[in-house]
């Protein structure tokens, strides 16, 4: 497994492109499997994960094919409606392929999905959805097995407004005849994009974005080309990242309005944050002050997939800042390693509480999970002395590049 090594201290400067979303691709990946014909999608990052749902797709008789940064697929052909332990267990998102696989071939037997270790993650909604819509499901040794049957309801209410559980409920609706409504959906940025993607396959999608979504179902979805939005995940780490470093960083494609509610904490630490034509502008000052708290929730709430950056952030700024986990119940998992590199932090169940010294050290951590190895090479960026960051495999899952990107603006890091 690769390393990162760090050399901390360097101050961020330069401009970098932020890559198209992971949290989109993985679901429009899935979303392949509705498609008669072929989709293009443009510039493609090479995440882990992408690469996971790529052989998923053609271990169930699809095409996929990388044409330089572009991602062909073709999932006319698929047959098998199978996925096994080996291929489920290795990313979260083989769960979104359920709905797909149910609409377009009435049955699949999928193994419960792997992913991230930052909580319990149960799948009950997205189940509970296929259920009320009208398949049989059972669960058995390790498998989700599905049948489509006749519509039961077309209205459901989701009890929490879980963005995999939309994304699934609304890509098996894309298929099935006759409308679905769906109650309290997710909003998140990525919803609007999948919704986007499958209306130009021909399906009939009305309200992403908003809390009710409607779903005519139609009988077959043709190919397009597309491109996913840009990757607000890896946009509101970078510019945690210029606040951590002093820096002075411009992000290509980033979309301001994706990060409000990162924006106006950093603003709160003292950084300034333009939004100017083509992405956005961080400009940190050498001291920042504490961002206060901040409480995770889903979009256009504070996304819990900052928290853990934000923690870094905590360390180096003046004072004491607060952090309410809301969405995982163990997204703190991370804590143990930045208290290797002399942070101050308490935490007890949901709550973590930083006393931010100004000062980190380098030494040799584990990435605990994908957003957490983050938090730890934001750490290493700005420690004195050397760090390295193992287990790095978890960071590549969500990330493509990082260390040229940073590279790019100045840090010193490494792939070992
Ligand atoms: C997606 C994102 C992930 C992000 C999360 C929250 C992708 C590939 N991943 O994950 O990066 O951190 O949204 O913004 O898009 N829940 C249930 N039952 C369910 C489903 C979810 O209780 O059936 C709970 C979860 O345990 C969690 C909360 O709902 O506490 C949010 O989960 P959800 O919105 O589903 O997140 P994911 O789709 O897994």
């Amino acid at each position: 497994m690769d390393k990162f090594f760090i050399n901390g201290g360097n101050c961020l400067k330069g401009e970098i492109k932020i890559d198209c979303a992971k949290n989109s691709l993985l679901p429009i990946l899935a979303g392949c499997i509705l498609v008669n014909g072929q989709v293009l999608l443009k510039n493609v990052p090479k995440y882990k994960d992408v690469c996971a749902m790529c052989d998923i797709l053609l271990n169930l008789g699809g095409f996929v094919k990388w044409q330089g940064d572009d991602l062909l697929v073709d999932c006319s052909q698929i047959d098998k409606s199978e996925i096994s332990n080996e291929l489920a267990s290795v990313v979260r998102s083989s769960i979104f392929t359920l709905g797909p696989i149910l609409s377009r071939l009435g049955c699949a037997k999928v193994a419960y999905p792997g992913g991230c270790d930052i909580g319990l993650r149960p799948i009950d909604i997205h189940l509970n959805g296929l259920k009320e819509l009208g398949c049989k499901i059972v669960e058995k040794n390790g498998y989700i097995y599905g049948q489509k049957l006749k519509r039961n309801k077309s209205e459901i209410m989701l009890k929490f407004p879980s963005v995999g559980a939309t994304e699934n409920l609304l890509m098996f609706a894309s298929l099935f005849e006759g409308r679905t409504v769906i109650y309290n959906a997710a909003k998140e940025p990525e919803i609007v994009d999948l919704a986007c993607f499958l209306n130009k396959c021909g399906a009939k999608i009305d309200g992403a974005g908003s809390d009710i979504i409607l779903v005519e179902g139609v009988k077959n979805l043709h190919g397009c080309e597309h491109q996913a939005i840009p990757d607000r995940i890896e946009a509101g780490t970078f510019l945690i990242a210029g606040a951590v470093c002093n820096g002075d960083i411009y992000l290509k494609n980033a979309i301001y309005e994706h990060n409000s509610a990162l924006i106006d904490k950093l603003e709160v630490c003292g950084c300034k944050v333009l939004k100017e034509k083509k992405g956005i502008r961080i400009i940190a000052p050498s001291v920042l002050e504490s961002f206060g708290d901040i409480e995770t929730a889903v979009y256009p709430g504070f996304p819990t997939d900052l928290q853990p950056q934000m923690a870094t952030l905590g360390c180096v700024c003046n004072g004491c800042s607060l952090i309410f986990e809301n969405v995982f119940e163990s997204r703190f998992n991370y804590v143990g390693q930045l208290l290797k590199m002399g942070a101050d932090i308490k935490f007890k169940s949901s709550i973590c509480i930083i006393r931010g010294k100004r000062k980190l050290y380098g030494a040799d951590v584990w990435a605990t999970d994908l957003r957490g190895g983050a938090a730890l090479v934001l750490a290493g960026l700005f420690s004195e002395g050397y760090t390295t960051v193992d287990n790095i495999g978890l960071i590549d899952r969500g990330y493509f590049k990082l260390e040229e990107k940073l590279v790019a603006l100045g840090g010193d890091i490494k792939r070992i």
